[in-house]
């Protein structure tokens, strides 16, 4: 007679787009971390492949349904807002714990979206739909949340270097593809035979062909001349640091880098801040690594990592103003990492 089989000891969890970039490295940041996974159920389009491992078992991934995930004690949503407006809430109302990094929720006033080492005092045990910022603002977030407790923050204006990872696996696959269509074809020193070879290039998925471009634009434009990207950054800024008030003005570009989000920010404060006391509340902020005066980050440099990288510390030009540069890396503090750390916080909390 066949043995029962053994129940796995843990949680449920399912994740809902396990095949994309942000997916796989949830997958990786929850096999290397002591979160009590027990069951994990992946989905994916079912288009894709076919099957993913974790902790040494191949599981086979396979579309969402409401029955699968209501069995889960928690669910990850890493796929797109189409996708989390379409089971996310229902789930939550079922009584699931549902983490979701994409933009349909965020700024829904019902749901806590969640930086944790910001705010992890707006979870509340009965908002069991949570979200995950924008992965542009999760390293800004970080930064302008400890200047803001020394010296009350009044305004942002940024500029922001994104990877094209930020823009999902297709937008990858475009930026290597253009990059290797041109390079086959130049040497460094007929500079001259450039322009038509970077002309010819044709965009795709991303509003303009990325390889050795800059973009500035990173979602679709409001009749107010902002992006979409944009916006988000500045009203989730608004959200996370509970300051509905905060003066924001990004500038939103696509680079051809791969992995990691920089921006170059200015930070307006109510009170006099000299760059040694920034340089000592950075020091001591949860999640942030304040770099030397002598070394900066960049984005390759802290491919990998869950913190955010602050740089260039310096006086801005205009009075009780800071200037600096940041760095995080959007798979992981930008959505892996950081949902991993909310799901931690809710174990700690004893509601999972
Ligand atoms: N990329 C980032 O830096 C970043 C940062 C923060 C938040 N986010 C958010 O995280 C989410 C995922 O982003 P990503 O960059 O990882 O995208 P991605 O690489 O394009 O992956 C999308 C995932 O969703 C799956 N999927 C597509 N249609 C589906 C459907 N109908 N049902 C179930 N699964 C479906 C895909 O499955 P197949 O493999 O089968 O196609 C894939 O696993 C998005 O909401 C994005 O806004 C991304």
């Amino acid at each position: 007679m066949p043995r029962p089989k053994k129940k796995a000891p843990g949680l449920c969890v399912g994740v809902v787009g396990a095949s994309g970039m942000v997916g796989r490295e949830l997958l990786a940041v929850l096999e290397k971390s002591r979160f009590p996974v027990g069951d994990l159920k992946v989905f994916s389009s079912g288009r894709g492949v076919k099957s993913l491992l974790f902790r040494g078992r191949r599981l086979p991934l396979s579309a969402p349904s409401l029955s699968a995930l209501r069995g889960c004690r928690l669910a990850f949503f890493v796929s797109s807002d189409e996708v989390s407006r379409r089971w996310a809430p229902a789930l939550a109302a079922a009584g699931v714990w549902v983490i979701d990094d994409s933009s349909a929720f965020r700024l829904d006033p019902r749901v806590p979206l969640i930086i944790p080492e910001i705010n992890a005092a707006a979870l509340r045990p009965h908002r069991r739909l949570i979200a995950g910022p924008n992965c542009t603002m999760s390293g800004l977030g970080l930064a302008a949340a400890a200047l803001d407790r020394t010296a009350g923050l009044k305004e942002v204006r940024a500029a922001s270097y994104q990877a094209v990872s930020g823009a999902g696996q297709a937008a990858l696959r475009e930026l290597l593809f253009q990059a290797r269509s041109v390079t086959g074809r130049l040497r460094a020193e007929r500079a001259d035979r450039f322009a038509p070879a970077l002309r010819s290039l044709r965009a795709g998925v991303l509003p303009r062909a990325i390889a050795f471009n800059a973009v500035p634009q990173v979602g679709g434009f409001a009749a107010d001349g902002y992006s979409g990207e944009e916006l988000k950054v500045a009203a989730e800024l608004r959200k996370v640091l509970g300051a509905p008030r905060l003066s924001v003005s990004v500038t939103a570009v696509r680079v051809p880098t791969l992995r990691g989000h920089a921006l170059a920010a200015w930070l307006g404060f109510k009170r006099p801040l000299s760059v040694a006391r920034a340089r000592a509340a950075l020091k001591n902020a949860p999640g942030v690594v304040m770099m030397s005066p002598s070394d900066y980050p960049t984005p390759a440099g802290c491919a990998g990592r869950t913190e955010a990288f602050v740089g260039r510390l310096r006086r801005g030009a205009r009075a009780n103003e800071i200037a600096l540069w940041v760095v995080s890396d959007n798979l992981l503090k930008g959505a892996a990492s950081n949902s991993l750390q909310i799901a931690q916080e809710l174990l700690r909390r004893g509601w999972l």
